[in-house]
């Protein structure tokens, strides 16, 4: 970016703060980050859970790989500088979306550290919450439900995690779900451990 446009762009201070409006919500906002392989059941558990959050009249935002891929990432690919500038985009949403006062989840891959970990740094740790949805690849791989691995392991798409490109497991992850356990397990453990990090303390736990 050129520096005299950089310096001509004045942050512009609102009133209504992100402050304001977790105090008129009765809760805090945060990015509940859902990292697995493809096929590892990360979307199906946070659907779940953002269908329980909203049942408690949660303001709540799933932001899919796919999804996210199908527009505001439609120009990228999965080559490692591309999967970090589609990691950053969403970041930025995130961030925005954390000024909305929303508790955002975020279904993607993200299979490298490096770029995990440049999120937690944007957002700030305590806006970070990760959960590695912890699935074999042959559980993955077997389920297939895009047939994409097959697509994969016949050379019809490249760089497919897993098959022709890493998977880095996270290393401190606040939460790990075992993906090979049904959804309604995974859900009943991930609300546990949200409600004993006080992110979830407006649901009644007995
Ligand atoms: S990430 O690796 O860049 O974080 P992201 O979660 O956004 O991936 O998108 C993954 C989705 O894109 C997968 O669920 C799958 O449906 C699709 N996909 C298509 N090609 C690939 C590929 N080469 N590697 C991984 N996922 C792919």
């Amino acid at each position: 970016m050129n520096d005299d446009f950089k310096n001509n762009v004045i942050w512009q201070k609102h009133s209504i703060t992100r402050i304001k409006r977790e105090k008129k919500n009765g809760y805090k906002s945060i990015a509940i980050w859902f990292t697995g392989l493809s096929g590892s059941g990360k979307s199906t558990i946070a659907n779940s859970l953002e269908k329980t959050l909203f049942k408690h009249e949660i303001n709540t935002y799933l932001l899919d790989g796919d999804n996210i891929r199908s527009g505001l990432c439609s120009d990228l690919s999965f080559s490692m500088v591309d999967r970090k500038e589609n990691i950053r985009r969403i970041g930025e949403v995130v961030k925005i979306m954390l000024e909305a006062g929303i508790i955002i989840l975020v279904s993607v891959i993200s299979p490298y550290r490096h770029h995990r970990e440049m999120i937690c740094q944007m957002l700030g740790k305590k806006n970070f919450f990760e959960v590695f949805v912890d699935t074999p690849i042959s559980v993955c791989e077997s389920r297939d439900p895009k047939k994409l691995y097959q697509k994969a392991r016949s050379g019809k798409i490249s760089n497919f995690t897993g098959v022709q490109s890493i998977y880095e497991i996270p290393r401190t992850p606040n939460a790990i779900l075992n993906g090979t356990d049904s959804v309604e397990c995974n859900l009943k453990k991930l609300i546990k451990i949200l409600y004993n990090h006080n992110i979830i303390s407006f649901i009644d736990m007995n």
